[in-house]
């Protein structure tokens, strides 16, 4: 991915920053467990709607990063069917390689924008976007939204976390704090180097 390209939109320009961001310092978090199909099958049934048993639900998880959530998911669910899409191409390479060689046919990993991703025909019964939501611009927002109304399946579920307040205050104050310290960094490894030093500073008050 080299520098911006003649033609390229300014979201284009922020889309491909936020990718090599993300390519630069993997997001390698753990599953989230509430976003399993067992769990999301029973709140569905607990709100009166009836999907397909969990085991032969149909998953779309947008800003998948790795897979690491859906990884497992497929492993254990072999005839639910899942779909990842991440805009990070070293996320989703990664994603690729563990699939292949748990050799898990029920699993795709795809490398898109979510404002260009095409659900075509196909419909979800979970969509899931978890990390996402408050950290992407408005426009994306929306594409989340109108995403899951064209491809939500009838009776679908759709979980989208998002930072809420006013807990949420307490790690935007720290987050502030830490932008400040990186401001003027020349690159992502001085970026992180400040932020690392910071926290420890902090860590001592
Ligand atoms: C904070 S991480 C969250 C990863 C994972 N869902 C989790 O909760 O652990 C955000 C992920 O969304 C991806 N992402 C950000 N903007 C995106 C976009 N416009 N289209 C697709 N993926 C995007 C990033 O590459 C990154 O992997």
């Amino acid at each position: 991915m080299g520098g911006p390209q003649a033609g390229w939109t300014a979201a284009t320009v922020r889309a491909v920053a936020h990718a090599r961001a993300y390519d630069q310092l993997p997001y390698d978090d753990r599953p989230v467990a509430e976003t399993h199909p067992d769990r999301l099958w029973v709140v569905a049934r607990a709100n009166g709607l009836v999907l397909p048993e969990p085991s032969r639900l149909r998953v779309l998880e947008l800003g998948c990063a790795n897979a690491v959530n859906l990884i497992p998911m497929a492993f254990h669910l072999p005839e639910a069917q899942f779909l990842g899409v991440d805009i990070a191409p070293s996320q989703v390479s990664r994603a690729n390689a563990r699939v292949a060689e748990l050799g898990l046919q029920n699993l795709t990993v795809v490398c898109a924008d979510v404002m260009e991703f095409e659900p075509g025909e196909d419909t979800y019964d979970l969509i899931i976007a978890h990390g996402l939501f408050s950290w992407i611009p408005d426009a994306a927002r929306d594409r989340v939204l109108a995403l899951c109304r064209r491809a939500l399946a009838p009776h679908g579920i759709a979980y989208i976390s998002y930072n809420a307040m006013p807990a949420w205050g307490i790690r935007q104050a720290i987050g502030r704090a830490l932008q400040e310290m990186a401001r003027g960094a020349s690159s992502d490894e001085e970026r992180l180097a400040r932020v690392r030093s910071g926290l420890a500073r902090l860590a001592k008050v």
